[in-house]
């Protein structure tokens, strides 16, 4: 099951959104969390870092995993998605680096990156939320279309579209092929999980999860794996479907 919510705007997505990871977190305070980078969630963790700051959840004892980033990119790089995390959200909560788990892209053993991501989530038990955005492709993280619902963490080649879209992050034009990524299994394994698109350029991806079915073409349907699932979409998205 999906429980679907269609938002008036972007503002009143972000605030629900905020306050199911705001309940799940005082639920969970020792959890696993894991975010997306990229536009969608910006507002949605700001406003998670503002409710920290104001004693209204506690993140203190949280841990945390990077979802993706491109491999080989400096992470000092604004369009890196640790660089991302930190601005939005590390850098205004409380909590220690050793709470978090960052891939390194720039490593020569990328199947060792792989196997660090693995084992800090077995050692958490799992993911206890993952918020997520889609991919104009349908993207979940970097798991391209065509990717099987039962893989953990792997390096992708990246799609054409995730190349040419991911340029919005950038300041200066880059180049990158490939991705590191949690996998759909562990994603789709993760006791929570939100799904978050605003705006037309995602109508395909949504509606293709509409149709209710989960298919390897699009792997954000993959949430009908789940015995429940959120996705929440802002009525500009809406009125494309
Ligand atoms: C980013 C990520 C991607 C994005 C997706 C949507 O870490 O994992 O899957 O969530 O491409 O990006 P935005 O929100 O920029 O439309």
């Amino acid at each position: 099951m999906i429980n679907y919510y269609v938002e008036k705007e972007y503002e009143s997505l972000s605030k629900r959104t905020a306050q199911l990871l705001i309940d799940e977190i005082n639920k969970k305070p020792a959890g696993l969390f894991c975010f997306a980078g990229g536009d969608t969630p910006v507002k949605t963790l700001e406003l998670l870092a503002a409710a920290e700051q104001a004693g209204k959840v506690d993140l203190s004892q949280a841990s945390f995993i990077q979802l993706d980033e491109w491999v080989n990119i400096d992470p000092n790089n604004h369009g890196s998605c640790r660089n991302y995390l930190q601005r939005t959200l590390f850098d205004s909560i409380r909590t220690s680096e050793e709470n978090i788990h960052f891939f390194n892209p720039n490593s020569i053993d990328l199947a060792e990156e792989c196997w660090l991501a693995n084992a800090f989530i077995e050692k958490k038990g799992g993911l206890s939320l993952a918020l997520l955005g889609i991919g104009v492709n349908g993207h979940l993280g970097f798991n391209e279309p065509g990717t099987p619902f039962d893989v953990n963490t792997h390096v992708v080649t990246l799609s054409e579209s995730t190349k040419k879209v991911g340029e919005k992050y950038f300041e200066k034009t880059s180049f990158f092929e490939r991705g590191i990524t949690l996998g759909l299994a562990q994603i789709l394994a993760a006791e929570m999980l939100i799904v978050i698109a605003s705006g037309s350029t995602k109508t395909n991806a949504v509606q293709t999860v509409l149709k209710g079915s989960p298919r390897e073409d699009c792997p954000a349907s993959g949430m009908w794996l789940r015995e429940e699932s959120t996705l929440i979409i802002d009525r500009s998205l809406a009125e494309t479907l």
